[in-house]
């Protein structure tokens, strides 16, 4: 057995782990990063892409924004299309100086990677058998490499792996009465396709049509991101491109003629929507961020930027602990992030409510979510509320009633 020890042991080489990785190295933390699946595996999942202004400018703080900077495009509104018209929501105009960037999540992660290499700190892929003891007093996290079985011992765990990792399910048996989980299903899926097309339009376009939701979304100057509404247990065996073309252009059949360009389509996928949360976030010295705490649906592209926001605060917090030898951060760790949850909870909800066909709905729902659109896109209070969730709430606003 090959003995290790660092102070904080990362399981996940996410966008939370591998941030994590790096505000500790930045301030003089210990710090090992175990992922379970391969390098190329992990750069090439393609997932969210738009990042809230909070998220930019923390990212080009601590030195990783250049690529982000040079290739992110920078959005100062979204569309939100219903009834053949589309509707600009200005952020220049509602949350002046506040935009969103489209930069695909694994650029993000690719960028993280290089950056921690660059530390020489260790991280580890393909890691296999990954299991964690102890963390409520010693904490120890055993893997496999290939050549050695390994066991850390650290001060501190941060569950990073996602919705499918081991840290959350290893509360939830180790300490089931100490934790809660919320969680809603919704009874519909995104699929969604990547493009060899042109993005015929400079923002992001939300359709609510009588045939379902779609969005119109990019990567790049010649890749195109699209999703529409499909069933929750819907085989992507069903759905041939050219099917796919024909519900998208259905769905954003506009006045003005507007759709979006066709191409190759280079990968398509389907994926689940619900919304989850794990409370308390904390278990002991084990600290769940991002996907292993708190899953939304997509709808309001937040998963990404809530991942950051909770390192954000972690790190902070073990780094008062350090260095300042305070615990009062860890103890506030799990309730200052649930604040800002349930508020990302709300609008993701909300936005997936008013954009969606439910199925069963009535038209009574129909005429009611239009209602909302019309609404959204009218009062200046509606609209600058939506511009305010959507570019994202600064980081801070986690801290707690007590505390402003
Ligand atoms: N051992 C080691 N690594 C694991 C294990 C395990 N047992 N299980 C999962 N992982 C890894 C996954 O392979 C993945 O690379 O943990 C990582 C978790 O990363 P993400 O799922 O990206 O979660 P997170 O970092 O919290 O980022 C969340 O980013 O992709 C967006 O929309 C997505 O909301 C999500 C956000
Ligand atoms: C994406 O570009 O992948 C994207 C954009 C907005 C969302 C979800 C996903 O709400």
């Amino acid at each position: 057995m090959k003995r290790l020890r660092t102070q904080v042991g990362i399981v996940g080489a996410g966008p939370a782990g591998l941030l994590l990785g790096h505000l500790l190295h930045l301030r003089g933390i210990d710090s090992i990063v175990l992922e379970d699946r391969s390098r190329e595996y992990v750069i090439g999942r393609v997932r969210a892409g738009v990042l809230e202004q909070s998220t930019v400018d923390l990212l080009v703080s601590v030195g990783l924004g250049q690529r982000l900077q040079r290739e992110g495009m920078r959005h100062g509104a979204i569309q939100l299309c219903f009834l053949r018209r589309r509707h600009r929501i200005d952020f220049e105009e509602l949350t002046p100086g506040r935009f969103i960037t489209v930069y695909g999540q694994n650029e993000l992660v690719t960028d993280l990677i290089a950056a921690r290499r660059a530390t020489g700190r260790p991280l580890h892929f393909s890691v296999r058998d990954l299991h964690i003891a102890d963390f409520d007093s010693a904490p120890r996290i055993g893997f496999q490499t290939e050549e050695d079985e390994c066991e850390v011992a650290c001060d501190f765990i941060a569950g990073c792996d996602g919705g499918h990792g081991v840290c959350r399910p290893s509360i939830l048996t180790d300490h089931a009465g100490v934790v809660r989980v919320y969680e809603r299903e919704y009874p519909f899926a995104w699929l969604g396709i990547l493009a060899q097309a042109s993005p015929s339009c400079e923002e992001l376009v939300y359709a609510l049509h009588d045939r379902g939701f779609a969005l119109f979304s990019m990567r790049s100057p010649s890749i195109t991101r699209l999703y529409l509404q499909c069933a929750p247990d819907e085989n992507i065996k069903n759905w041939p491109d050219d099917r796919i073309w024909h519900e998208l252009t259905a769905r954003f059949d506009t006045a003005d003629a507007w759709s979006p360009n066709r191409g190759a389509i280079l990968q398509k996928g389907i994926s689940a929507m619900h919304s989850l949360v794990v409370e308390p976030m904390r278990c002991g010295r084990l600290f769940l961020a991002g996907d292993a705490a708190h899953i939304v649906p997509p709808t309001g592209a937040k998963g990404l930027n809530l991942a950051v926001a909770d390192v954000w605060v972690l790190a902070h917090a073990l780094s008062a602990y350090y260095h300042e030898e305070r615990e009062d951060l860890l103890e506030h760790y799990s309730d200052r992030c649930l604040r800002r949850v349930w508020a990302v909870q709300r609008f993701s909800w909300w936005m997936t409510s008013m954009l969606h066909l439910a199925p069963g709905g009535s038209d009574f729902d129909y005429r009611r979510q239009l209602a909302d659109l019309d609404y959204v896109t009218t009062s200046r209070a509606a609209m600058t509320s939506l511009a305010e969730n959507y570019t994202g709430l600064p980081l801070d606003s986690g801290s707690l009633p007590s505390e402003s």
